[in-house]
């Protein structure tokens, strides 16, 4: 089982190490344009192997994606990150061709593989990738719920003091200031986190998590990768395990909340055909309110690449 992970900066890369740590494939290939960078991380993980106790082989490559052929699942991280100051949206005109170039590079070698988009601005590029693969759109998400999931869920953990482990949560909406954590469908070892956490506490969890990228940033100077990267690795893993796990993810939706023709993040089913089922949760008035602003703030920015005419429909 193969898997390719597209870009071997910090989320890619650490996408990779998870992959390879949790033998999720037994060949990860990480690809990248700067000459010999790939090929450094990805030998840089494979020396962790004798330490780290596991078979996965991590090859790097430079552009090359001949060795790519045959991947059941592509990565796509591609691209700029944010800068501090920067929306993720300021993003689409370098990334756009960008990810139309992996794009096309990926579906000629792996025709049938299922791809997830990790790329800024997420919802818009994940559109991208779909436009430009020309495939069922069951094949082509994006990751961004499991990481707004998880900002919120170890917020919740920290005002708790207790195990992320036990919060379950769905978020749903574009990847961006607009996404929706829904505390009614979030729980702590199976307790409605509304029993436990007063309504002003939330209400600071919840804003804290739609600018949870930007904290990073801020912090860091550039966007985050551990989390990011890890949710990426779980997606691949819900996949190629076959494991019909439940995630929010990206997805193409036709006709699911009243929505059409747009990607944008709803609880999914996740297994080896990509996504398997779209869940449709019965949203309240307010909840459906904040949804479709959403949608609208996604579909602006999928307008803006629908004219710089990067990819024919
Ligand atoms: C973030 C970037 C990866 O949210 O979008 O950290």
């Amino acid at each position: 089982m193969k898997v390719t992970v597209v870009g071997a900066g910090n989320v890619g890369a650490t996408c990779a190490d998870v992959l390879a740590h949790r033998e999720i494939a037994n060949e990860v290939v990480l690809v990248d344009i700067k000459p010999g960078f790939a090929e450094g991380k990805a030998l840089d993980i494979f020396q962790s192997s004798p330490i780290n106790l596991y078979d996965t082989r991590t090859i790097g490559v430079t552009d090359d994606y001949s060795r790519t052929a045959g991947s059941e699942v592509v990565v796509i991280t591609s691209g700029l990150p944010r800068k501090p100051g920067m929306s993720r949206d300021d993003l689409i005109a370098t990334n756009a061709g960008i990810v139309k170039s992996v794009t096309e590079n990926v579906i000629k070698h792996s025709p049938d593989a299922k791809i997830i988009v990790v790329s800024n601005p997420l919802d818009v590029m994940t559109y991208c990738a779909y436009l430009t693969a020309k495939v069922d759109s069951r094949r082509v998400f994006g990751m961004a719920g499991i990481l707004d999931t998880a900002r919120y869920r170890a917020f919740i953990a920290d005002a708790l003091n207790c195990s992320p482990k036990d919060i379950q949560a769905v978020l749903m909406g574009g990847h961006g200031d607009t996404m929706v954590p829904l505390p009614r469908y979030t729980t702590v070892g199976g307790i409605p986190v509304t029993e436990l956490i007063d309504t002003e506490t939330l209400t600071s969890i919840v804003n804290r998590t739609k600018s949870g990228g930007g904290e990073i940033v801020n912090l860091l100077g550039t966007s985050a990768w551990y989390a990011p990267g890890a949710a990426a690795a779980q997606m691949v893993e819900a996949v190629v395990r076959d494991q019909k796990r439940i995630f929010p993810c990206c997805v193409w939706l036709n006709g699911e909340y009243g929505l059409k023709d747009i990607y944008l993040g709803v609880p999914v089913k996740l297994g080896i055909n990509g996504v398997e089922e779209i869940i449709e949760l019965k949203l309240n008035a307010d909840e459906m309110t904040l949804l479709n602003n959403s949608a609208k703030a996604v579909k602006e920015v999928m307008n803006v690449l629908d004219t710089m005419n990067t990819v024919q429909a």
